[in-house]
């Protein structure tokens, strides 16, 4: 197009300007689950497709009096511009929260995010060129590359095994891309109860991962919002404090309280070495400056003042009856022979349910809706190769019967859907017979 023609249709557009996006946003729709979660807007349907803690484990009567306590003493503070990396009552509240985990780090290994979100920005924004690969696995936390996908970069996809992701995959896979010159950035992992699968990574994957990060010199991003919500087994030592041990220098943690205390809060944090900290601090500098004073003091108190251990357990003790519950309906509605497996998870939010291969869950996921009841197609969860035979379920958020119930209608609407593809299979056999 000629400047004039150009200049022209930019001001010709319904009489207003025409915007000219970045390239690299003219093709960017926005993140699939946002928009998936949109559809749901019936009060009628089961929803088992969102990633919200239960708010009937709000700890809704301390946030009001430490609301007020701070206001009283300190109100000055809360209503100014903060430090962009983080108030130092948080920092230090935040150390000391990850000593129990055998985490040993300073303020200046530490960084105050507004969310696990913006974690995962400043990760992408900071390693990632247009075009750099990255390691991921397969489904991974679509989150994270909505996050990672504002750079343009191409996913490495490592399968996941029932104890984490494929390290012998992982290994062939770096080995091949050090023979071709192009090493990806980083390995994105959820070791714990990982999105959307629930899957922890054993002992054994941990300790190989690190080797290979060490060995091929690539950093990992541990994101770990879940860690905290084991129902049953023994906790494993993190990614971090493994590479501590040896070390330390290969892994980078992002963390957020969404899960921990409350997700109205948008506060995170993530841990590194100093360089990689303060050059995240210089681009959170350019984006949203510092994190609401309010509700960082509001995280602080939390770590302070709350029995941490006795509000864990009490989360542990609903969300595992959640999952029982859930575990046992989808027991009752789909027995061996239907050809529907899920994973079981100790803990986290999530599990994740594979349906016959005939069964696409996008298409699923609209006739659900019919049934008044809702998941997350698996598809969303995959940087490269989608898969389209898997879904994630939700049990935090739904009350045990509507668990129950959303576990019956699934089941109808899976019956009503085999039905059509048999059908439509069988008219197809039967033209191909005539052919
Ligand atoms: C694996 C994972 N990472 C990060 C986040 C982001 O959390 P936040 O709510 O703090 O942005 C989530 C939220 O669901 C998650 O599941």
């Amino acid at each position: 197009m000629s400047d004039g023609a150009e200049k022209s249709k930019r001001s010709n557009y319904h009489g207003r300007l025409e915007y000219t996006f970045a390239r690299n946003m003219r093709d960017y729709e926005g993140y699939s689950i946002g928009k998936l979660l949109s559809l749901i807007n019936d009060p009628k349907i089961i929803s088992m497709a969102g990633g919200m803690p239960s708010p009937e484990m709000f700890l809704q009567e301390q946030l009001r009096q430490a609301t007020r306590r701070r206001f009283d003493s300190h109100i000055h503070r809360i209503m100014q511009y903060s430090s962009i990396r983080g108030e130092g009552e948080l920092i230090e509240a935040v150390i000391a929260f990850l000593q129990r985990d055998d985490i040993h780090v300073r303020p200046e290994n530490v960084m105050i995010t507004s969310s696990g979100q913006q974690g995962l920005d400043l990760v992408g924004r900071l390693l990632l060129d247009p075009g750099d690969a990255l390691v991921v696995e397969r489904p991974t936390f679509a989150g994270a590359l909505a996050a990672f996908q504002m750079q343009r970069p191409d996913y490495l996809g490592i399968e996941l095994a029932a104890d984490g992701l494929d390290v012998v995959q992982l290994r062939q896979v770096l080995s091949d891309c050090q023979a071709s010159g192009s090493p990806p950035k980083f390995i994105y992992v959820v070791p714990d109860f990982q999105n959307p699968t629930g899957i922890c990574m054993s002992l054994a994957k941990r300790e190989a991962l690190l080797a290979l990060s060490r060995l091929y010199h690539i950093p990992i991003i541990e994101d770990s919002p879940y860690r905290t919500l084991r129902y049953c087994g023994s906790q494993l030592p993190s990614l971090f404090s493994l590479d501590q041990q040896q070390g330390g220098g290969s892994v980078v943690g992002v963390y957020t309280f969404s899960k921990l205390f409350c997700p109205g809060m948008r506060v995170g944090f993530t841990i590194g070495p100093p360089e990689v900290i303060s050059k995240m601090t210089n681009i959170k500098e350019g984006s949203t400056l510092n994190t609401p004073p309010y509700n960082q003091e509001m995280c602080a108190d939390f770590l302070t003042t709350v029995d941490l251990d006795a509000y864990f357990q009490r989360c542990h003790v609903y969300y595992q009856e959640k999952l029982r519950v859930l575990l046992e309906a989808l027991e009752t509605h789909f027995p061996p022979e239907r050809g529907v497996t899920w994973t079981r998870p100790d803990g986290g939010l999530f599990l994740w349910l594979s349906v016959p291969e005939t069964v696409n869950t996008q298409s699923l996921f609209h006739a659900a809706l019919g049934f008044k009841v809702a998941f997350v197609p698996g598809d969303a969860f995959y940087g490269e190769h989608p898969e389209y035979r898997h879904m994630r379920l939700n049990f935090s958020c739904p009350s045990s019967d509507q668990l129950k119930e959303g576990v019956r209608r699934l089941s109808d609407c899976l019956v009503r859907t085999e039905s059509v593809v048999d059908r439509l299979q069988r008219s197809r056999w039967s033209i191909n017979q005539y052919t």
